[in-house]
């Protein structure tokens, strides 16, 4: 069910695995154009019985849902990414109190994948770790100065994909490196889509364990 308490209009699917074998809730972040029902089946299928929140980006462009405003395409309004990252922040509090959860790892696409790493670097407590699908560098002149120590990030890169420069998405990986995350950053034959190949590795990463159920 859509509900419109805590700030953002989301949906909040309760986990179902049984107890002592919890994972840790997803917090599901689509790309432009998407809604709070987007990646629901993804977050199903790569962690079957998570918690899942999924927010809807509360800015709009030309009617398409995204989490903060760009001025171009790869070029992004960082003022109001700046603000928009601190009120997903906000929000993923909200919620943690509200439903009794841990923190989330951020399953993000596209647009998803970049607010979720703006929101790394600006409120570095707010998330277990992320799994960044396309994302590329959220600030043009981002310092290293986040504490991230020990979260660890999945990036996934398209080596086709016509809307993320291989430079920025390297310069992201670089960034949350040097900001001491645990980076494991693959790049795909694949475009800016969504492939199998994705879903596979996003879910053997979480099963890996590398991310604690009640972190
Ligand atoms: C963005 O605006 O976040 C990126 O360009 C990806 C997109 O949403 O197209």
């Amino acid at each position: 069910m859509t509900t419109t308490d805590l700030g953002l209009v989301h949906r909040f699917e309760p986990g179902t695995a049984e107890r002592g074998r919890e994972r840790a809730p997803l917090l599901l972040l689509h790309g432009t154009g998407g809604d709070e029902s987007d990646l629901l089946p993804l977050g199903r299928m790569v962690a079957p019985g998570a918690t899942l929140l999924s927010p809807r980006g509360p800015v709009l462009e030309n009617g398409m849902p995204r989490f903060f405003r760009r001025l171009a395409e790869g070029v992004f309004d960082e003022a109001d990414l700046h603000r928009r990252a601190h009120e997903l922040a906000d929000f993923v509090a909200a919620a943690r109190a509200a439903y009794g959860i841990g923190a989330p790892v951020a399953l993000g696409f596209s647009n998803g994948a970049n607010i979720a790493a703006a929101t790394m670097l600006l409120r570095p407590e707010t998330f277990a770790g992320a799994a960044l699908l396309r994302p590329m560098l959220p600030f043009a002149h981002a310092e290293a100065g986040a504490d991230l120590a020990g979260r660890p990030v999945l990036m996934l890169s398209g080596a086709l994909d016509p809307i993320v420069p291989e430079a920025s998405a390297a310069g992201l990986a670089d960034l949350l490196a040097r900001s001491g995350a645990a980076v494991e950053h693959r790049r795909l034959p694949a475009g800016h889509g969504l492939s199998q190949a994705d879903v596979t590795l996003v879910q053997a990463w979480l099963a890996r364990g590398s991310v604690p159920a009640a972190a």
